[in-house]
């Protein structure tokens, strides 16, 4: 029997075009928000087979994880018996240590969370950093998919002698690997944290490019402040308009705008969130991680 798909809004075309694939059946979900805030999730029981895909992003985790996990839970009242869950951005996974007394965390209890609902999940670029696998912290299979392939086939077409730059030590192991792929050179900048929309980001060195186009690259953009501070450097440093790449546009507030206003040329995004900077598909890889899963 053929799996069917349950898609949230929240996962936009990614979800649609996975279960279009896939050829399987493709469900859309019905919230009902009552005027106190609380959800009501209805589907069509005739449509619930025994494995069911659940596609969702989780930008915005807090209104979206009651959804989510009601309708798991409604899938499996009405017979699905495996539930694996397409997330293409996994919230909550930069808060991977106690980065003060007395902090919760919080990747681990969203893991916890999403382990006890669903039999496996996909993924594309978790933010793994302190934790090195899903497999840490997640006790169910899971499928990550990288971006690097699609975003180098993008540089390599779109952008005339890109110089990479990752705007932190976290960004490094994403930036190198896109390089080589892209074919080109790459720096790698330091950040300060200060608070949640400041940062400070090491003056970059780049003399020595001057006639490339700098390719600032992150697995998000948040509040935009990392970027914003780095495009505030090569604007300094009398380089040409940067482009900026995340593979998830989160864009906290004003952050996409405020990144155009500080004279990126482009802020570009695959579509692991729904937004006007997706420029990159990431489909097939997604549908391929999907199916292996689904073989398991
Ligand atoms: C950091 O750990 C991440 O890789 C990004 O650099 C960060 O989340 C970007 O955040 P913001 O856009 O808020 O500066």
């Amino acid at each position: 029997m053929k799996p069917v798909a349950f898609v949230l809004d929240a996962a936009g075309g990614l979800g649609d075009a996975v279960a279009a694939r896939l050829g399987c059946g493709m469900e859309h979900v019905a919230l009902h928000e009552f005027p106190d805030g609380e959800t009501a999730v209805r589907i069509d029981p005739d449509a619930v087979a025994d494995t069911v895909l659940v596609a969702a992003s989780l930008d915005h985790p807090n209104t979206r994880i009651v959804p989510l996990l009601f309708l798991a839970r409604t899938l499996r009242d009405y017979g699905a018996r495996r539930l694996l869950l397409l997330a293409p951005y996994l919230a909550y996974m930069r808060q991977d240590r106690r980065f003060k007394p007395g902090q919760g965390i919080s990747a681990r209890y969203f893991a916890g969370l999403l382990s006890g609902y669903f039999d496996g999940l996909v993924t594309v670029d978790p933010h793994l950093h302190r934790i090195p696998s899903l497999d840490d912290i997640y006790t169910i299979p899971s499928r990550v998919v990288h971006a690097a392939p699609a975003v180098a086939e993008w540089i390599s077409t779109s952008v005339e002698r890109p110089l990479l730059i990752g705007p932190d030590s976290e960004s490094g192991q994403w930036v190198s690997d896109l390089a080589r792929r892209a074919g080109c050179p790459f720096i790698v900048l330091n950040k300060i944290r200060r608070g949640d929309r400041r940062v400070e980001v090491s003056v970059p060195e780049v003399e020595q490019w001057s006639r490339h186009t700098p390719v600032l690259y992150d697995d998000m953009i948040s509040t935009g402040r990392t970027m914003l501070e780095t495009v505030g450097h090569l604007q300094e440093a009398g380089m040409a308009a940067p482009v900026c790449i995340a593979v998830h546009g989160v864009f906290a507030g004003d952050a996409y705008r405020s990144l155009l206003e500080a004279g990126a040329a482009q802020v570009v995004t695959t579509n692991t969130i729904r937004h006007e900077s997706n420029r990159i598909d990431l489909a097939r890889p997604v549908c391929d991680a999907v199916q292996a899963l689904l073989d398991k």
